[in-house]
């Protein structure tokens, strides 16, 4: 039964091995509504696979994942998307030829229920294409709507395809270093907008990113894993003052993290 004391998404006790690799070792994690919690950890942690689970992309080797109640452990990808959860592909390699403003209305339309009479009802039509550019606007795409998305730079790509997320509506958004290959300068663009999309106050974001100060400048929990286990959890100031975090993995990565904290 869903009710909203209860996470929006659980899961628990996730295994996931690779002939004799584990690459997530018994993980439970919770994530609370509306809120942008982070799972940090150094490459090979089991970041991904994670994520690969809870969207149905890979089936756990055991454990359970729980969204709203219900378990969707063994559910296809397709039906998880349709439930609300959300996960952003390189969407822009797969219709390179399809404009921005057309790849959100059809992300928007494909979610909608009535997709199988597109042109019968022209509110249903005017709403959809609305709605992308809200979306267009939300991720700062303003101006390119007629743009092909092979034509857009790296970092306008990695904003089309957190809008074709957006435009599913999702409840929940799986965002997996979204800033893989940006430049810094293009860094804090990005960061406004999964602010923009926190204080919408209706969605739920779990990220994945390597960036320290991002993370700890915008997350409301974080856990930390480490070869496939979490490690630590909390809020950003427990994290950055845990000393087996330290010790493992942000101390040798990430040495300014500590003095960033204390300033
Ligand atoms: N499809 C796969 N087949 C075999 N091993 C994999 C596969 N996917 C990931 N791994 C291994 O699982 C571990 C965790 O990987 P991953 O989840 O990608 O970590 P992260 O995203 O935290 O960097 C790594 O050792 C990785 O090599
Ligand atoms: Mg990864």
């Amino acid at each position: 039964m869903e009710s909203e004391k209860q996470p929006l998404l659980e899961a628990q006790q996730l295994r996931k091995v690779f002939g004799g690799l584990v690459a997530v070792d018994d993980v439970s994690v919770e994530i609370q509504r509306h809120t942008l919690h982070s799972i940090i950890g150094p490459n090979g942690a089991g970041k991904t696979t994670l994520f690969n689970m809870i969207s149905g992309v890979m089936r756990p080797t055991r454990g359970h994942v729980i969204f709203k109640g219900q378990e969707i452990t063994h559910l296809p990808t397709h039906q998880i998307a349709h439930l609300g959860i959300g996960r952003s592909f390189q969407i822009t390699n797969i219709f390179p030829t399809l404009s921005v403003l057309e790849s959100m209305r059809l992300s928007a339309q494909a979610m909608g229920k009535d997709n199988f009479r597109l042109f019968q009802d022209v509110d249903h039509f005017k709403r959809y294409l609305n709605q992308a550019e809200e979306i267009i606007d939300l991720v700062g795409l303003h101006g390119k709507e007629d743009a092909s998305a092979a034509s857009l730079s790296h970092g306008e790509k990695r904003k089309l395809e957190i809008g074709i997320m957006l435009a599913s509506s999702p409840e929940l958004l799986l965002l997996d270093e979204p800033t893989a290959g940006m430049s810094s300068e293009q860094v804090p663009d990005l960061l406004e907008i999964i602010r923009k999309i926190r204080e919408m106050g209706n969605k739920t974001i779990v990220l994945v990113e390597h960036r320290m100060d991002m993370v700890m400048s915008i997350s409301d929990r974080i856990t930390v894993m480490h070869l496939g286990n979490v490690l630590a959890e909390g809020n950003p100031k427990e994290i950055a003052n845990t000393q087996s975090v330290q010790d493992a993995y942000l101390g040798a990565l990430y040495g300014e993290l500590t003095e960033k904290s204390e300033a």
